[in-house]
């Protein structure tokens, strides 16, 4: 270009220093607050894998109570914020967009919702985590014409969605299918999602606005929702057999697979790996072992023909198999991602708020100068 080099969708380019998740994508490791995914999938759980995420170190025992109670406590919605999601899920406002207004809306409710102080930021992080599974679930019940069922304060924050979406407390492994995908879920260091809410923070707007902001750029084909495409990819293969030739046919074809490869990861996804156990187990439990066996068969091919340019099956190869097995209907795959990301939203719009430097970046401009103006009538 004649202004120099442009950086097309600022990759690799650093934007902060920060202390919340880190990515190797060669090694294939995710560190939140240093500790590993592996380990915080094992050992912990979301509300306090969230705690270490926002507070950068893990709870003790009455600081992790005190959180979950919290959270518990700041589930349910105004009434004028129900009316909200039932006017727009009834005329099929896509959940998504009903994300968007109901956050933008709940900031009208909240009387300190400009407030940038730690502690207000960190109430309203709180506060927004513990809605948003109020706001997805309602939004399911109002769109089938079903009542809205109230947050039981005594469930987890997994077990409460679910028991929120479809009127009964989940088994054990369905609880786990959320609670794990919320815990992989939970930061990504800076994607575009996360850069727009560094961007909208960075001019001191209220954290609903930043949050707001992630909620759409999240809402992207290209950001959030590759594991519904991949689902849809699986119920089109329709059995195992069928799958080499698919994939085949479709690689033959010049095609993507969905939920293969990534920006940063160019060796198999942590979060992968690590879901792609829980699909099984889940899958057994259901009785429906389809959908993971033509999973597999996919992944087969893909180690031997994708592997060698270092395509690897991301988190999204396995994680719609979940959603689909738990009778989740597509839409609300990507806001159940955004039920996770708020709290990486959030830690880092307050981590960024101690730099406070406004983004600001300059474009080339390769248009004319000082065009004449030409009155209305006399322009052909
Ligand atoms: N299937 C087949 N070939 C692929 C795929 C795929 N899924 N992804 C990349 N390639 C090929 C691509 O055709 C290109 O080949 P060539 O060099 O011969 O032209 C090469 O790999 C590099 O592709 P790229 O588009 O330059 O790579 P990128 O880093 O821009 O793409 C991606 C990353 C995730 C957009 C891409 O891999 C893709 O479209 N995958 C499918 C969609 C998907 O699963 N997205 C979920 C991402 S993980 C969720 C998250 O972390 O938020």
């Amino acid at each position: 270009s004649p202004c120099g080099p442009i950086i097309h969708g600022l990759e690799d380019v650093l934007i902060k220093v920060t202390s919340i998740s880190d990515i190797d994508g060669r090694k294939g490791i995710l560190w939140y607050r240093g500790y590993r995914i592996d380990d915080l999938a094992k050992y912990s759980n979301f509300e306090e894998t969230a705690y270490l995420v926002l507070y950068g170190k893990l709870p003790t025992r009455s600081e992790l109570s005190e959180f979950s109670e919290k959270l518990a406590s700041n589930r349910d919605l105004p009434e004028e914020i129900y009316s909200i999601i039932r006017v727009l899920a009834e005329n099929k406002v896509h959940p998504m967009l009903v994300l968007e207004s109901a956050v933008s809306a709940l900031a009208g409710f909240d009387p300190k919702a400009g407030d940038l102080s730690k502690e207000a930021l960190y109430d309203q992080a709180i506060r927004l985590t513990a809605v948003l599974p109020t706001i997805i679930a309602a939004h399911y019940r109002f769109s089938r014409g079903l009542g809205v069922i109230k947050p039981k304060k005594d469930l987890s924050h997994a077990a409460n969605f679910l028991y929120m979406m479809f009127g009964s407390t989940p088994d054990e492994v369905s609880t786990r299918a959320i609670d794990l995908y919320l815990v992989l879920h939970i930061d990504h260091e800076v994607p575009a999602s996360t850069f727009a809410t560094h961007v909208a923070i960075s001019t001191w707007t209220d954290l609903y606005s930043a949050i707001v902001a992630g909620i759409a750029a999240l809402k992207g084909p290209l950001h959030g929702g590759a594991n519904e495409a991949a689902m849809k990819q699986y119920l089109e293969i329709g059995s195992p057999s069928n799958a080499r030739p698919y994939v085949e046919k479709l690689l033959a074809e010049g095609k993507r697979l969905m939920g293969v490869g990534h920006r940063v990861y160019k060796t198999y996804d942590p979060r992968a790996r690590i879901y792609k156990d829980l699909v099984r187990e889940l899958s057994e439990k259901k009785g429906n072992m389809t959908y993971y066996q033509i999973a597999e068969e996919v992944e087969k091919v893909v180690l031997e023909k994708l592997a060698p340019k270092n395509l690897y099956p991301n988190i999204d190869f396995w994680s719609g198999i979940a959603m689909y097995l738990l009778g989740i209907p597509y839409e609300y795959y990507t806001p159940i991602f955004a039920m996770s990301r708020v709290v990486g939203w959030s830690a880092h719009a307050i981590e960024y708020l101690n730099e406070h430097r406004l983004f600001r970046p300059r474009a080339c401009y390769i248009g004319p100068h000082d065009v004449q103006y030409v009155p209305i009538d006399q322009r052909k």
